[in-house]
């Protein structure tokens, strides 16, 4: 009896430890027990479970099979051995799950006639077969594909922005794979960010701020909700725009700084201000639109010119402004086509894409253009309850989901403040020097 209590003793404090060491240490106890564990079971169960997700291909094999032969004399039936050709369900070829933080991914061999395509059908059934958070495919080899198994999300909550030291390069928030989600202008320049209301639009657009603030660029705002956005963090921009008038005085005000580097390139002869001597190169300039549907509606027809000469103005800078160091990074409920053309063509220059949750699954194609179906799907299931969520296409041409840190109004009121003597003013920008742009203002 007591023996018995004694091993009931030990199998509750091991089960306690084990319970604690999930609790404290997570990544470890992964590392350590949950993820071996599950390799052993996904290796186990491979075969029941792609047959179940309709990934097996019937192919004929010879088999070693019993057949009823001859009835005895005795009236038993003797059982024949022999070889036979039968159809069999085949497995893709799996090779050994490896872990990663949030889950473990693996390497698949497709089998003849299927495609990428065809998994990214079945992942959620995947999903629910292993128990994971979710399951997402790449593949980066004909014939081969890579399964990113997530096994709980690792988006519920991030408040801890990182710091960015990279040139325009900032880390915005995570991946759902775990990696860093980054933002970087000189990989792809101009971005467009769509949502419905409270989203986690101006939450990304206030991670941006953040991390550029204390890099030496110069931020301008354009701010059709009359300025109630980034007036706040004013200290740090060189130019507002919040209305229509003084929008189309800065876009004009963009364009000549465009011209001016377009020249001094051109004497330079370099293709782009990078290609120029540190001591020749101007400051990027990041420019952050909120509301970008407002710069394109009308009230009424006397507007019409106006608008026309606004969206010709910002698709210059958006089709040019690359190569001179102008980035865009465009926020908007919707940003459609039913704006008028201009929105279509400043739409087909913005590479970068982030949707966050979306109410007509219109926007979301608007946005994320002909991505990944599941991309779609993935932007309209997006909770309410997840501001900050939403499905990034951009750097690698792959899809993701994502969320940013949170970063409140506060945080970036304080950063821009705390760093408003590395704001260049604009009248310097707008007239260079010959050599290069002047010293920040107070520096
Ligand atoms: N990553 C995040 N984590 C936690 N909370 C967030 C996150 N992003 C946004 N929020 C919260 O969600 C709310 C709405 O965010 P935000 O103001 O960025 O939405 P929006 O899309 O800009 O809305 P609107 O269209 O009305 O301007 C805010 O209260 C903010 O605190
Ligand atoms: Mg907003």
């Amino acid at each position: 009896m007591t023996d018995h209590l004694d091993w009931l003793a030990l199998v509750a404090a091991s089960l306690s430890w084990l319970v604690a060491w999930r609790l404290c240490h997570p990544r470890s106890f992964w590392y350590a027990l949950g993820y071996p564990l599950t390799a052993l079971r996904v290796r186990a169960t491979w075969r029941k479970v792609a047959l179940g997700c309709g990934l097996t291909k019937k192919r004929q094999r010879f088999w070693f099979t019993t057949v009823p032969g001859l009835i005895a004399s005795t009236g038993v039936v003797q059982v024949k051995r022999r070889w036979q050709r039968i159809s069999v369900d085949t497995k893709p070829w799996m090779w050994l799950p490896l872990p990663t933080r949030h889950g473990w991914r693996v390497t698949l061999h497709l089998l003849e006639g299927q495609i990428p395509a065809d998994y990214s059908e079945a992942a959620e059934r995947l999903a629910h077969s292993w128990g994971a958070h979710a399951v997402r495919v790449s593949s980066d080899k004909p014939g081969r594909l890579r399964l990113h198994v997530t096994m709980r999300d690792p988006l519920v909550k991030l408040d801890n922005l990182p710091a960015s030291p990279d040139l325009l390069k900032i880390t915005v928030g995570a991946l759902e794979t775990g990696r860093p989600w980054v933002i970087d202008f000189r990989t792809v320049p101009h971005w467009l960010n769509a949502g419905a209301t409270q989203s986690g639009k101006s939450n990304l657009a206030n991670a941006l701020i953040v991390g550029l603030a204390p890099q030496p660029v110069a931020l301008v705002g354009f701010d059709l909700k009359g300025g109630v956005e980034f007036t706040p963090y004013k200290s740090r921009l060189s130019a507002l725009a919040t209305s229509r008038p003084e929008c189309t005085g800065l876009l004009d005000d963009l364009l000549g700084i465009m011209t001016d580097r377009m020249d001094l390139c051109r004497m330079a002869g370099a293709r782009n201000i990078w290609q120029l001597p540190p001591y020749m190169r101007p400051t990027p300039i990041v420019v952050l639109v909120d509301e970008l549907a407002e710069l394109y509606l009308m009230a009424d027809k006397s507007e019409k010119d106006d608008i026309a000469k606004t969206s010709t103005a910002l698709l210059r800078v958006a089709q040019l402004g690359r190569a001179f160091g102008i980035y865009l990074f465009c926020c908007g409920q919707r940003i459609g086509s039913d704006l008028g053309p201009g929105v279509t063509a400043l739409r087909a220059q913005c590479s970068g894409r982030v949707c966050h949750r979306v109410n007509d699954p219109e926007t979301a194609t608007m946005t994320l253009g002909d991505l990944d179906p599941a991309a779609l799907d993935s932007a309209r299931a997006i909770p309410a309850e997840t501001p900050g969520v939403a499905i990034v296409a951009g750097q690698d041409g792959q899809w993701y989901r994502a969320r940013s840190h949170y970063v409140s109004e506060a945080t970036a009121e304080h950063s821009a403040q705390t760093f408003a003597h590395l704001t260049p003013a604009w009248e310097d920008l707008i007239n260079p020097n010959p050599v290069a742009d002047p010293a920040p203002k107070g520096a």
